[in-house]
């Protein structure tokens, strides 16, 4: 792809490992400069800063856990006084919960509710705002779910959030559309990361049954990788999209659009 990123700047979030690691590298490879945030792994985030780097782009690794405000504060307060600008956000960081609503511990509940949900806002409140102010538009993407769309039982705080972050990025897309700020949504669908580890490591009789069960669900009729999202997220980022807002793009080989009963 040549999607004419050279000079851009993007910051992800949540980008040492897995699908932000993805987008960060898919990033990187278009040319753009990527601020790559992590809240606990700092070698995970120097390991692509350094995969970056030796391919002759730039990247800096920024620790903030971005459901705090003022940690959130502080990664966009770096990004820009170590690249001047942000024309990118990908609000990728989100972790997963495996508890019925009826019994998940309450705390539990709010780490989901303000990773997923709260890291989302605070980042795109504050990137957008520097973008307003700075003029001359941007992009904010943030990674949400086919379970944005469709119910899993057990993961009742996950789903939940990813819908909130559909619906806020519309409404962020509506109020930003005058400042030529597109804001969209990318719902992944499964895909090979360690959320997933007992889909597609494990050799637990039980795991393997359910990677069977996935599998079968999923027309394309294999699970996803990091890069298959990076390369929808650097779609949206360029200006090949630029008449895209507001919209939900479901990588997820056809799980969303298939409605076929299953044996
Ligand atoms: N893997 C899938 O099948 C799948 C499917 C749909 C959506 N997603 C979404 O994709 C995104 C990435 O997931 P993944 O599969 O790569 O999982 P992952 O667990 O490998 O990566 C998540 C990353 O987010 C970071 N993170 C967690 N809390 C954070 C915080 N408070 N501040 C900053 N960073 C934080 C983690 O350290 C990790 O690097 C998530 O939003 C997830 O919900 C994943």
């Amino acid at each position: 792809m040549d999607l004419q990123l050279k000079g851009k700047v993007a910051l992800v979030t949540g980008a040492a490992r897995g699908i932000g690691r993805g987008i960060a590298l898919t990033l990187a490879g278009e040319g753009a400069q990527v601020a790559v945030n992590y809240v606990n792994r700092a070698d995970a985030a120097e390991e692509v800063v350094r995969t970056i780097r030796s391919g002759g782009g730039e990247a800096q690794a920024i620790q903030a856990d971005v459901g705090r405000y003022a940690d959130a504060e502080r990664l966009v307060a770096a990004a820009l006084e170590r690249f001047s600008r942000i024309d990118i956000l990908v609000n990728n960081a989100g972790i997963v919960s495996r508890n019925p609503i009826l019994e998940i511990p309450l705390e539990e509940w709010d780490r989901v509710v303000h990773t997923n949900f709260y890291g989302c806002f605070h980042c795109s409140r504050l990137v957008g705002q520097h973008m307003v102010a700075r003029g001359g538009g941007g992009k904010i993407i943030s990674i949400s779910s086919i379970h944005g769309r469709v119910a899993k039982a057990g993961m009742g705080p996950y789903c939940a959030t990813k819908a909130a972050i559909d619906m806020f990025s519309k409404q962020l897309a509506v109020e930003l559309a005058s400042h030529r700020i597109n804001v969209n949504v990318v719902a992944s669908g499964t895909i090979t990361t360690d959320i997933n580890i007992p889909l597609y490591k494990s050799t637990r009789p039980e795991d393997i049954a359910l990677r069977e069960a996935v599998l079968k669900r999923v027309p394309w009729g294999i699970i996803g990788e990091p890069e298959d999202i990076g390369r929808a997220v650097a779609f949206l980022a360029s200006d090949a999209a630029h008449y895209i807002t507001g919209a939900i793009l479901y990588v997820d080989g056809g799980y969303v659009a298939d409605g076929t009963p299953r044996a």
